[in-house]
């Protein structure tokens, strides 16, 4: 079924929505982020693009969730690490399925990634059960990982390797040899 909400790189005109999604309670439960993040700290994280995408899932002009995926350099090229949050107003819609499954598409269709790994409160259900129905797997405990509202909270790390399905092969519709007799042809 087709979802009613679109993925899509972020917009200028999305900054004053995600800051109020950033300050939902539910999002500031599920992340590490401190409160009160200001216009122009998300402005600079947004404009930080190298080897990093951000995903908005929109509601027509709403921003319903936003998903971010940021993958590594040298020897870490092939592993990528994500974040996500949907929207107080926004759970429970489908639309944390739509962006799992658009940074799988883009982090194993687009990009070649051998592993997505991501963080998550142990204490997070929601989203652990998320992240399982999507094929994510447990790999480690973190204990006291981070520090949230007045407590020390474990974390669990999860991921989900390339399932190495059969990749596609566009193959080029000439061979070597007709592009360049077509070449010489040209050039006659
Ligand atoms: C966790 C979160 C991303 C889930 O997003 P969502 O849009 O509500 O999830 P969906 O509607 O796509 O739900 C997909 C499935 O996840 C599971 N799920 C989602 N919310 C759940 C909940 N509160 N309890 C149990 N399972 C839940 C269910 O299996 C659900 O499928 P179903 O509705 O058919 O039962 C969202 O609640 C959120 O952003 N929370 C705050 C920030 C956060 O925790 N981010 C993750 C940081 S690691």
């Amino acid at each position: 079924m087709a979802s009613e909400f679109t993925c899509r790189g972020p917009r200028q005109s999305d900054v004053a929505g995600l800051l109020d999604m950033m300050s939902g309670e539910g999002v500031l439960h599920g992340l590490t982020l401190l409160p009160h993040m200001g216009e122009r700290e998300l402005g600079s994280i947004l404009a930080h693009q190298r080897n990093r995408r951000w995903i908005v899932a929109a509601d027509g002009e709403h921003v319903a969730g936003y998903a971010t995926l940021e993958w590594g350099e040298g020897r870490w090229r092939r592993s990528g690490k994500f974040g996500m949050a949907v929207a107080d107003g926004y759970v429970r819609r489908g639309v944390g399925i739509l962006l799992v499954g658009e940074i799988i598409r883009l982090g194993f269709r687009h990009l070649d990634l051998q592993r997505i790994e991501l963080e998550v409160y142990a204490d997070n259900a929601a989203a652990c059960t998320l992240y399982e129905r999507m094929g994510f797997e447990y790999e480690g405990l973190k204990r006291r990982v981070s520090f949230r509202d007045g407590a020390y909270i474990d974390g669990y790390s999860m991921a989900i390797l390339n399932p190495g399905v059969q990749v596609e092969h566009v193959k080029a519709p000439r061979t070597l040899h007709q592009l360049l007799a077509d070449a010489g042809s040209r050039a006659a």
